[in-house]
């Protein structure tokens, strides 16, 4: 099991952009050109209207990755297999908010998995609702698309809902809160993203669509302090 790097930004490149029928060299190249985390999404055509990989794939993923996986499960009812995508390699497991009727309890069901638990919530909820639960997690990923497919349009919205949660986490001393931020993330946004308190940007399609993948991932990482 690794743990989530300390450094700040980190960059999660989602491997659900990648040529999947080339997956370990895709898992090769892109942890060549510097990815910090791995983003695996998990959709099952329920809570989502998409379906990915299960832990299968995840596993193979894992075997070829020297990089935490950083799993982000878009199902309905993730409990009944938070263990298994940890015993296939997830490294970091962040759950949806609005999946999640008992959400103290699958945190603690992450938690015994001696993972680090995460969070996300859809852009149309507020980050209010983490106030009873942010002690207890190590990360929360915003989502600033509809979750479902890569390639969409960043939510300007989302950069509100940053600057709020990193002020709520703050005023609780959660210094340490990871905030990530996933959907529609590119060079040209990454700077306002990473200003407004993120400190794990997510990208899928605008990496693996740039054609060099290191220059892409030290753009967005170097994003805030070229402006
Ligand atoms: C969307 C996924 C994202 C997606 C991001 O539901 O959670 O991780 O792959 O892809 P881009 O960067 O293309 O928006
Ligand atoms: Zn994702």
């Amino acid at each position: 099991m690794k743990q989530i790097p300390e450094d700040r930004p980190l960059i999660a490149p989602s491997l659900l952009s990648c040529d999947f029928s080339r997956i370990a060299e895709e898992v090769q190249a892109i942890e060549a050109a510097g990815a910090d985390l791995l983003h695996v999404d998990v959709m099952d055509g329920h809570f989502v209207p998409n379906i990915t990989v299960g832990p299968l794939i995840v596993d193979a993923i894992a075997r070829h990755a020297t990089r935490p996986l950083d799993v982000h499960l878009m199902i309905a009812e993730p409990d009944p297999y938070l263990q298994a995508f940890a015993e296939a390699g997830a490294d970091i497991l962040t759950v949806h908010w609005e999946t999640c009727a008992h959400l103290h309890r699958s945190v603690q069901a992450i938690h015994h998995l001696d993972r680090p638990a995460g969070v996300s919530l859809n852009p149309a909820t507020p980050v209010a609702v983490l106030e009873d639960i942010l002690d207890d997690v190590e990360m929360v990923l915003l989502m600033s698309v509809n979750p479902g497919f890569g390639g969409q349009r960043f939510i300007p919205r989302a950069l509100e809902k940053i600057a709020a949660l990193r002020t709520m986490a703050q005023a609780r001393g959660r210094d340490d809160l990871r905030i990530e931020v996933d959907g529609g993330i590119t060079r040209e946004n990454a700077a306002a993203v990473l200003t407004a308190g993120a400190d794990i940007l997510v990208s899928g399609s605008a990496i693996f669509r740039s054609g060099d993948y290191a220059a892409y991932i030290t753009a967005l990482r170097n994003a805030a302090s070229h402006g």
